[in-house]
């Protein structure tokens, strides 16, 4: 079934009069005749403009984790509204949040809200810096922590020759070379090279930044042990380990990474699942460390803990905390991914599942990736093509292999049966498409 995009393509060439690539966010653009406008999302369907209706895989990149529209939080972001919006002044919702978040993550000592998940990191790169009277930060290949300067350094894998080490470049134009000089490169899961990094610049490096399933990038997760010896690592060189949690956070448990791995962070980051999509996110950590707020550190905003968002919270954290949606997430996230591994060995294609149920990155190959580099080494292209039929499909998953699989509490029974038809009929023409030489056998 090919899609009709007659309405979504109409608006397209209106839009880009208006917004560059025609969009808000460069991300949202997929390209002329495939870029895609949204009528509406309900639970975890999506109808575009054309009333094409797809079992949604993205989720805003996962702050759906209840469910889009979801009546109870809806109803709480109505009455937040009723509060009156921002004021220049906090309110007494911003205490009972901030309880909820520091007892559901034992790190979260004291707390701080945002808007965005890159504000809450360039806030806790802030917060490191001035902690430690030092600037520089290690970050992993692969890693993504928002569009701020500081940040927007890359590995782009894709351009790497598989020889030496990849080329370090800037996500975008606009970013000063100078911003380069601060960020160290390390590969997940090889202590032995975080060693050697802290060993020789630990008196220059304010933090790790660190994402350990990384959403985006495929949900390549770090090995508890090296995660035991990055906490381990950053203690002996008096560094702050700075653990973002945006994609993570109240999706993979109730406690994050942090309480799936068992490890403290010093400083954590939260944004996605906060709010169930609205703009909401959070600095938090430990009592020393955040009380550089206020004692030297600026931190804030205009729209900083907004009622609206601020009362989904509330209401999303409670329902994640207090029912069984968590385990339900990573119920349908197991048998999806048992589902598409049928389908997949009954072809003799070579694949492995990487990351947390609730969040599945699909690899190309049979050993599951352990680092950035590897990515190159998956039928990624397989991904690509597959990714266009599934979106015809009815499923929406992101056309880069590096992007996860979102799961929400609103995923059902009926969302699983269409996904693996989809999925089925996607291989299918893929591998036609594309060839027998691009099949890989197990
Ligand atoms: C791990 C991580 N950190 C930070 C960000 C930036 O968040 P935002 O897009 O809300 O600014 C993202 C966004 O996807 C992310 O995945």
């Amino acid at each position: 079934m090919a899609r009709k995009l007659t309405n979504s393509n109409a608006h397209f060439e209106k839009a880009v009069t208006r917004l560059p690539l025609g969009v808000a966010s460069n991300f949202r653009y997929w390209g002329e005749g495939r870029t895609i406008y949204v009528k509406h999302g309900r639970g975890a369907r999506i109808t575009d403009i054309d009333d094409n209706v797809y079992v949604d895989y993205r989720m805003g990149y996962g702050p759906a984790i209840l469910g889009y529209a979801h009546p109870e939080v809806d109803r709480a972001a109505r009455e937040g509204m009723e509060v009156g919006g921002v004021f220049a002044l906090s309110t007494e919702r911003e205490f009972t949040v901030a309880n909820r978040i520091s007892k559901m993550v034992p790190a979260a000592e004291l707390v701080r809200f945002s808007n965005s998940g890159t504000e809450a990191v360039m806030a806790g790169l802030r917060v490191a810096r001035a902690y430690t009277g030092k600037d520089d930060y290690v970050i992993l290949e692969g890693g993504y922590h928002g569009l701020f300067d500081a940040a927007m350094w890359f590995t782009p894998m894709d351009k790497w020759s598989q020889v030496g080490d990849p080329e370090v470049r800037p996500y975008s134009e606009g970013i000063p070379v100078s911003t380069r000089s601060f960020a160290h490169f390390v590969q997940a899961n090889d202590a032995n090279q975080l060693e050697d990094v802290l060993k020789r610049h630990a008196h220059r490096i304010a933090c790790m930044l660190i994402e350990p399933i990384m959403g985006n990038c495929l949900g390549i997760a770090a090995e508890p042990e090296y995660l035991r010896a990055a906490r381990g690592l950053c203690d002996k060189h008096g560094v702050v380990l700075l653990i973002d949690e945006v994609k993570t956070g109240f999706r993979v448990a109730r406690g994050g990474v942090q309480e799936l791995y068992g490890i403290k962070a010093d400083l954590c980051t939260f944004a996605k699942a906060v709010g169930n999509g609205y703009p909401i996110s959070v600095l938090a950590g430990r009592a020393d460390i955040m009380r550089k707020i206020g004692q030297g550190v600026a931190h804030g905003g205009t729209y900083t803990a907004h009622s609206v968002s601020l009362a989904a919270a509330e209401k999303t954290l409670q329902i994640l905390d207090e029912t069984d949606a968590l385990e339900r997430i990573a119920d349908y996230g197991t048998r999806l991914r048992a589902g598409m591994r049928a389908t997949l060995s009954a072809r003799g294609i070579a694949h492995s599942f990487v990351g947390h149920p609730s969040m599945s990155g699909l690899y190309f190959a049979q050993q599951a990736p352990r680092n950035y580099r590897d990515w190159k080494g998956s039928d990624y292209s397989f991904y690509d093509a597959m990714a266009q039929v599934l979106h015809d499909e009815g499923v929406l998953c992101e056309p880069d292999s590096r992007e996860p699989w979102f799961v929400s509490a609103a995923h059902d029974a009926e969302c699983l049966s269409d996904t693996l038809r989809a999925f089925e009929i996607a291989v299918d023409a893929t591998l036609k498409s594309t060839g027998a030489s691009r099949k890989v056998r197990a």
